[in-house]
């Protein structure tokens, strides 16, 4: 490809205050190909799509596309350059038709000048060169997450873009509309368009692009031919050390039953069903994974074993004892700990020193201090061994909360649930967030956990991991559960019982 590139940065530097977000990047995309960018959070990539897309100014450097420097002052000015962009957060107006959403300007006004007649015809001819098949008349609201982000490449199509960058674009995806998103992309640029590919998912990268630049702190620190690499050199570019990317584990070895849970009925606050009539068990020394696409209960599910959620219907037995209604004190005495989804809200105080959250919720245990008095030494003596087991960085057990990343973050929930030496333990998410060094550690402890002969329930949106750890599957769609898979079975069979398409 001698052809003039279709992008190329010189010199972008971006500051935020004291974070160096963006520091003198240079990266050239050529044109007609698939350019990944990966990186773990915070490296800097939606910063750096953001300066490309007239969001953020760069402090500093320039952008050319197709050889001609521009400057992109708003979005207004991007897509007048040729460039579309499909957000992590969909900017589509929901109660409007997917017609609607295409003719409507980027300022708001409808673009009058194409009537609608030619716009149908336009999108019909978008849906035969690209596969992009939706609906025109179809509201918005009413599609699935897949075609609404269908919408928006669409929309990107019809205002011309040639340039099309992907923020991240899988996460709210189940697998086979995933797969679904990469032959498009691959059609787009089989049709000569400039493909960027953000993610986070070193498959991704190695599946679909024929490029890829690495991020790490802000720094592109290597671009390769995608053919040329390995899941491990990215993996070690991204981290900036060896990490092992396959969980090592033997077979479990499973026990009496810990958890048993009977025809549980869990409502949200709207008085919504979010789990429907559903049962299971799970055995010491024994990983149960439950797989779904977020928002089909899973996380209500895991509310209401851990004592958060109040069930409406059915019982949940630890040990053979009723629990349903318990508190989560009342169950942490009880031998359940639990690793919560939303670690900011339930898993951790921000504003208190790590050695507090280090004990939280275990603060009355005898050995922090006798009555009404914690015993300030005890308890940093505790978090300082768990600092140096758990690799929490930094290494200061009286800094504040807040102050540490949230991969570090996450570890101080782990090491706190973990190390109470539970005989059930509850996880949700463990390492959303959390970058591929940290999930690594992660990984190991929870199958540690596991080989000690404890009982393991773990709910992920990420298939990849429930594959990785879990000994049984259990797969959610619409609040119940459709099916048990070992987990050999391929990602596609998983992937359509998240659809809801087979059990
Ligand atoms: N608007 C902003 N204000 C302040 N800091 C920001 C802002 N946007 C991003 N950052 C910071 O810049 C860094 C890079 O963030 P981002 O580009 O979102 O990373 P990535 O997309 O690779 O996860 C992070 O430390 C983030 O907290
Ligand atoms: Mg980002």
């Amino acid at each position: 490809m001698s052809q003039v590139p279709a992008i190329e940065l010189t010199g972008i530097d971006k500051k935020f205050g004291v974070v160096h977000a963006n520091k003198n990047i240079h990266l050239t995309v050529a044109k007609g190909s698939i350019h990944g960018i990966i990186g773990e959070n915070g490296a800097g990539k939606s910063t750096l799509m953001s300066i490309l897309y007239g969001f953020y100014q760069a402090d500093t450097g320039t952008i050319s596309i197709d050889g001609k420097p521009v400057t992109i002052r708003d979005s207004q000015a991007a897509i007048a350059a040729g460039i579309g962009m499909v957000h992590q957060h969909f900017m589509l107006v929901e109660n409007f038709s997917v017609i609607e959403n295409l003719m409507l300007g980027a300022e708001g006004g409808m673009l009058l000048a194409k009537g609608t007649a030619a716009a149908r015809a336009e999108m019909k001819r978008l849906a035969s060169d690209y596969g992009l098949e939706v609906d025109p008349d179809a509201v918005v609201e009413e599609l699935p997450v897949g075609l609404q982000q269908r919408v928006e490449i669409l929309k990107a199509m019809f205002r011309g873009a040639d340039i099309l960058i992907l923020d991240e674009p899988t996460g709210v995806l189940t697998p086979s509309e995933a797969d679904h998103l990469f032959k498009i992309l691959g059609v787009l640029r089989d049709q000569g368009k400039t493909v960027i590919l953000i993610t986070h998912k070193l498959r991704e990268i190695l599946a679909i692009t024929d490029t890829v630049s690495v991020m790490r702190r802000g720094e592109i620190v290597a671009t390769r031919k995608t053919s040329e690499t390995t899941a491990e050199e990215l993996a070690e570019l991204m981290v900036g050390r060896r990490v092992l990317l396959q969980v090592e584990k033997g077979s479990a070895q499973p026990g009496e039953v810990y958890l048993s849970v009977r025809n549980l009925t869990v409502k949200d606050g709207r008085g919504v069903t979010m789990v429907d009539n559903v049962s299971f068990d799970v055995h010491a020394g024994e990983i149960v994974g439950i797989a779904g696409v977020a928002g089909n209960g899973q996380s209500e599910l895991l509310e209401a074993i851990a004592g958060i959620r109040k069930p409406t219907a059915g019982e949940i037995f630890i040990c053979g004892e009723p629990v349903a209604g318990i508190d989560p004190a009342g169950l942490r005495t009880m031998g359940v700990a639990h690793i919560p989804e939303d670690r900011h809200h339930m898993g951790l105080v921000l504003g208190f020193e790590e050695s507090e959250n280090s004990i939280l919720g275990y603060h009355r245990d005898p050995r922090y201090g006798q009555g009404l008095f914690l015993d300030p030494e005890a308890i940093r003596t505790d978090a300082s061994q768990k600092i140096e087991k758990y690799d929490i960085r930094p290494a200061d057990c009286r800094l504040k909360t807040a102050n540490f990343s949230g991969g570090n973050q996450q570890k101080i929930v782990v090491a706190r649930e973990i190390e109470r030496d539970p005989r059930l333990l509850i996880i949700g998410q463990p390492t959303r967030g959390v970058d591929i060094g940290a999930i690594e550690f992660i990984h190991r402890r929870i199958v540690e956990t596991r080989d000690q002969g404890k009982a393991v329930l773990l709910v992920s949106v990420e298939l990849d991991e429930i594959r990785s750890l879990a000994d049984r599957i259990m797969v959610m769609f619409a609040g119940r559960v459709v099916g048990e898979k070992s987990p050999d079975a391929g990602e596609q069979t998983l992937g359509l019982m998240m659809a809801g398409i087979a059990a």
